[in-house]
C-alpha cells in the first residue's frame, strides 16, 4: 500500500534561482524503508521539510494515505502530525539544555494529548524503556548525557504520539562509528516491532545498502535513479549512481 506520494513537487528558497526540489516525483510503500541518497546540498532535508510542511513549496502535491498535506485542513493536519515524525541529525540541536530528559518527554504528552501529570509521567517513562535509556535518566539534562543516548531522546521523542512513518534526516551521521551501529540497530529493532515506514536519509551507502529496501539518489533537487537497493548498487545505471558508487567501497 502507498503510504506517502509526492507528485509534481517544487520548491525554490527565496533568492535562490535554481530549485532546491525540481519536479519530484515519488512514492514510498507502507513498512518499507526509502533511502534517498546524493551529494550535500542536492535538497534531502528540504524534500523532508516539505513533507512535513516546515517550509513552503511552489508547486506539487504530497499525499499521506491520499490525503494532500500541502492541502489539509488544520484540524486534518493535527492528526497527520502525530503520524509523521522526524529524527534530526542532530539531537544536541533539537533538545533544550534546561530542559531535563523526563520533562522534554512529557511535553509531548501534554501538547498532544493533554494528559494530566501522572499518566504523562509513566507513558514518558514507558519512552525511555522502549529506546534502551531506562528511568534513571528521567531526571537528566541533556548535558548528562553521551551523544548516542541524545540520540536515543530525539528516537523517544519521535515514537512519543505513535506515528507510522518516521524521515530519518542522517540520524547517525552525528555519532561515532561505534556507537551508529547500536542506534541502527534499535532503528531497525522498532521498525519491526512496529511496522513503521522510514524514509531514511543519508550520505553514507553502506548504511543505505545494509538496511534499506529502495533506495532513490537524488541529484540537484531531482531524482536520477531509483529501486531495489541491491540492485542499485549492484548494477547503477546512471553515471552520477557509478561515481557516488566508486566513490566509497561497498563491502
Ligand atoms: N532555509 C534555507 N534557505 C535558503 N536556502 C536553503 C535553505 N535550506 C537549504 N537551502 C539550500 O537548498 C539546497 C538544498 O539544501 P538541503 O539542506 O535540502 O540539502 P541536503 O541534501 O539535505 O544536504 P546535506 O547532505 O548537506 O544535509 C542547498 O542549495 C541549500 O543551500
Ligand atoms: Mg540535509
Amino acid at each position: 500500500m502507498e503510504l506517502l506520494k509526492v507528485s509534481n513537487l517544487t520548491k525554490i528558497y527565496p533568492k535562490h534561482k535554481v530549485a532546491a526540489i525540481d519536479n519530484m516525483d515519488l512514492s514510498i510503500d507502507k513498512g518499507e524503508i526509502f533511502g534517498l541518497v546524493g551529494e550535500s546540498g542536492c535538497g534531502k532535508s528540504t524534500l523532508a521539510k516539505s513533507i512535513l510542511r516546515l517550509t513552503d513549496v511552489q508547486r506539487g502535491s504530497i499525499l499521506y494515505k491520499g490525503d494532500d498535506l500541502l492541502k489539509a485542513a488544520a484540524r486534518k493536519m493535527q492528526g497527520i502530525r502525530k503520524e509523521i515524525q522526524i529524527i534530526f541529525q542532530d539531537p544536541y540541536l533539537s533538545l533544550d539544555p534546561r530542559v531535563k530528559i523526563g520533562s522534554a518527554l512529557e511535553e509531548v504528552f501534554l501538547i498532544h494529548y493533554n494528559y494530566p501529570g501522572p499518566k504523562r509521567r509513566k507513558k514518558a517513562a514507558e519512552l525511555l524503556d522502549m529506546v534502551g535509556l531506562g528511568k534513571s535518566y528521567f531526571n537528566r539534562l541533556p548535558s548528562e548525557l553521551s551523544g548516542g543516548e541524545k540520540q536515543r531522546v530525539g528516537i523517544a521523542r519521535a515514537l512519543a504520539t505513535g506515528p507510522e512513518f518516521i524521515i530519518c534526516d542522517e540520524p547517525v551521521s552525528s555519532l561515532d562509528i561505534s556507537i551508529q551501529a547500536q542506534i541502527l540497530n534499535l532503528l531497525m529493532d522498532l521498525q519491526e516491532q512496529k511496522a513503521l515506514t522510514y524514509l531514511f536519509i543519508s550520505h553514507d551507502l553502506g548504511v543505505v545498502a545494509s538496511i534499506c529496501d529502495r533506495v532513490a539518489v537524488m541529484q540537484s533537487g531531482r531524482i536520477v535513479e531509483i529501486g531495489l537497493c541491491e540492485e542499485v548498487f549492484r548494477n547503477p545505471q546512471h553515471s552520477y549512481t557509478k561515481k557516488l558508487l566508486d566513490s566509497i567501497s561497498l563491502t
